[in-house]
């Protein structure tokens, strides 16, 4: 349930957090800063297809790292077979025991689902994650594009080291409501987009609130609303929900760019833009353009936030050109599992585990910064196994480091 105790009269969803460096010396933590009162999360697991099982395995280590080394808390998973291989083998994708157990969990971690041909037979992939997106009403798709230190600079511009920006994807309608429902005849086909009112005004809330959390952390306080409201009637209606609550928000800039100036704009400026709030496929390109941007889709976390769930996934898919090589990005995954514990220790008012959350944030930073990270992805030569070591060493470094202060 809800945390009440927190949330007061305030019936939106909690943006996250989203962390600058020094979020975890500013804490001011450790070691005796842990909350004495253990609090006990219960953590739903799909690892999913290809390198699903390998990144969440990495993810798992790390915050078993972070819970030891902050404490104050601690993680309960429990393992849930779904995707396209237990499909392939059962018949269905995901039983309905384990849906309801994964509505039970405190929050869900996923790696990645789907394997190409694995297909219904009406020709589209096993996609049960889109399901949950729908019946936990996870709509604000939050995926950070950042650059971390070392990694390759797609774009010549010395700006291209400083991207920091949100891509907000509402994720429960939008062109994806079709999802299962398109109609198809020999002569025609038809998927159709809904954009609802309800779900647009907890999207732009979210927007604004978590534009105004990155304010308070140095960010721009700008959230841009990508559309294409110059040509769908669906589109200028989702703008005048945008400016409804935008006026709720004077704090915050607000902005307005069409979905495909938008993709030139992320090539051409992308250090100037700090949250973008957009439709659900729009999101869904944008995202992977965003994960090229700043290095490839092992670099592309995700946490998809509800009023009452959260689900935490990178923004990639199950890779099967790579997967049984022990060489998956684990970064994106850790890095939506940081956000997983930002998202509880809000939720729940447990201090130990946001501080958790900005501490594995910062160990990744240290990892690529300290060349301990060395994707394939990259050229490099990071096994998963020495990646995940690599931060966990940078996550040890950094709690030795500040309790030695
Ligand atoms: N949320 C999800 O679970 C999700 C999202 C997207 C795609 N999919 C599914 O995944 C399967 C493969 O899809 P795709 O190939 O279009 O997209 P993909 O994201 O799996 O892979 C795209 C490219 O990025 C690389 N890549 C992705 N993640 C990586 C990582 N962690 N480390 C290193 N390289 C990485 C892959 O090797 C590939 O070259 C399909 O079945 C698709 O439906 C699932």
């Amino acid at each position: 349930m809800r945390d009440q105790s927190r949330d007061g009269d305030f019936s939106r969803a909690e943006a996250l957090p989203c962390h600058c460096r020094s979020d975890y010396e500013d804490a001011g933590h450790g070691l005796d800063q842990t909350v004495s009162r253990m609090r006990s999360f219960d953590i739903a697991v799909v690892a999913g297809d290809g390198i699903g099982p390998d990144v969440v395995m990495a993810a798992q280590a790390v915050l078993g790292a972070a819970a030891r080394v902050v404490g104050g808390f601690d993680l309960q998973y429990t393992d849930i077979r779904a995707g396209a291989g237990c499909y392939r083998d059962t018949g269905e994708d995901m039983s309905t025991e384990a849906f309801e157990r994964a509505r039970q969990a405190d929050a869900i971690l996923l790696g990645a689902i789907g394997l190409p041909d694995v297909r219904f037979p009406d020709g589209t992939e096993i996609s049960p994650h889109l399901r949950m997106r729908d019946a936990f009403r996870l709509f604000a798709g939050v995926r950070p594009v950042k650059a971390f230190p070392n990694t390759p600079r797609k774009l010549l511009d010395e700006r291209a080291k400083d991207i920091d920006l949100i891509i907000l994807r509402e994720s429960t309608e939008g062109l994806f409501y079709s999802h299962g429902k398109g109609e198809v005849t020999d002569t025609e086909a038809r998927d159709t987009l809904l954009i609802t009112r309800a779900v647009s005004e907890d999207l732009f809330d979210f927007a604004f609130k978590l534009a105004a959390q990155r304010k308070a952390r140095g960010h721009k306080g700008q959230v841009v609303c990508v559309d294409k409201a110059n040509v769908f009637r669906s589109m200028a209606f989702f703008r005048k929900i945008f400016d409804e609550r935008a006026a709720h928000h004077p704090e915050i800039a607000k902005g307005y760019n069409y979905v495909d100036a938008q993709a030139l704009d992320l090539i051409r400026r992308p250090w100037d833009f700090d949250v973008l709030v957009m439709e659900n496929m729009f999101g869904d390109i944008l995202s992977d353009l965003g994960g090229g941007l700043v290095g490839g889709m092992g670099m592309a976390p995700c946490a998809e936030i509800g009023l009452e769930h959260g689900l935490f996934q990178p923004a990639h898919g199950s890779a099967p050109d790579i997967a049984g090589q022990g060489i998956a990005n684990p970064t994106a995954t850790i890095l939506s599992a940081a956000m997983m514990l930002d998202w509880l220790g809000e939720r729940h008012n447990v201090p130990a585990a946001t501080q958790a959350g900005a501490l594995i944030h910062d160990a990744v930073w240290r990892g690529y910064e300290r060349k301990r990270i060395r994707p394939v992805e990259f050229d490099g030569d990071g096994t998963t196994q020495s990646m995940t070591d690599g931060v966990i060493t940078s996550l040890e470094e950094l709690a030795a480091e500040s309790n030695a202060a």
